[in-house]
């Protein structure tokens, strides 16, 4: 499957915001109501655990998605929320190894572990790679393949399309400090070293996986890295949290899936 023939995904994180679930539910009927005529794009929305419930009962169109998730099922483990939990209350997806949870102590190895917890719990996982810097030698490139291959450890040939990578330059996202701006061109060569990394690993169904990008993408220019980025799609986070920015990167796409 190429990136041409496959349904393209956008995906919005919340993050932890917004602060009320009076607010969330306002904020996801406004998104409900200018995406309903949304056929060809599949639309993910991704708010705190907490709203996930409730949102879920207001829209077919829109899926749930988790920001985070633990590999046991059950037990001692206070504060944590199984894939098991989320799965059993109607989530498909579920983002892993955000930078921003990474930069909180998370690693690649508890990443593996909560991926294998996922896909066992029938979850789709979206792991997120990226670095934080572009040196001039080049090292990023290692640095990601670190991630991929320590993340993906033990994960089966017949697992690897049921993984989403979400590829987030760090330098690029809205909360980083003297962030800059990536090129559609910075995603590019990016998604084909990670096309390469994977099809090395897992043979010919790695080409079944889908990569998106995230980093301040925006309507203004999520156009741009839809067509010419070598992405299957989008993974906005402060855009959407505005209904009109994210609602339009979601038309955007519809109209390139036609
Ligand atoms: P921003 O779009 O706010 O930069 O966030 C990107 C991101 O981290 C999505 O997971």
């Amino acid at each position: 499957m190429s990136e041409k023939t496959t349904k393209r995904l956008i995906v919005g994180n919340w993050k932890m915001n917004p602060s009320s679930f009076k607010e969330a539910e306002k904020l996801f009927i406004e998104i409900t109501k200018l995406i309903s005529h949304i056929k060809k794009t599949d639309i993910i929305v991704c708010p705190p655990f907490l709203y996930i419930e409730k949102l879920k009962k207001l829209s077919r169109k829109i899926q749930l998605g988790a920001q985070d998730s633990f590999w046991e099922n059950g037990g001692a483990y206070t504060g944590e929320v199984s894939s098991e939990m989320l799965y059993n209350t109607g989530i498909k997806y579920v983002i892993l190894g955000h930078s921003e949870r990474r930069q909180m102590g998370e690693n690649n190895n508890f990443i593996n572990k909560k991926i294998k917890g996922a896909l066992a719990s029938g979850l789709i996982p979206i792991l997120c790679v990226g670095e934080s810097e572009r040196d001039l030698e080049h090292n990023y490139f290692n640095f990601v393949k670190t991630q991929l291959l320590e993340c993906l450890n033990g994960i089966s040939k017949n697992s690897i399309s049921k993984v989403i990578i979400a590829y987030e330059p760090i330098w690029a996202i809205s909360s980083t400090k003297d962030r800059k701006d990536a090129k559609p061109e910075d995603c590019k060569e990016m998604t084909i070293f990670i096309r390469k990394i994977l099809s090395d690993k897992f043979g010919s169904e790695s080409s079944r996986v889908k990569i998106i990008y995230g980093g301040s993408v925006n309507d203004k220019d999520a156009e741009l890295f839809l067509k010419d980025g070598g992405i299957n799609g989008l993974l906005p986070g402060k855009a959407s949290l505005d209904p009109k920015k994210f609602s339009k990167i979601i038309e955007i796409c519809e109209t390139l899936n036609k």
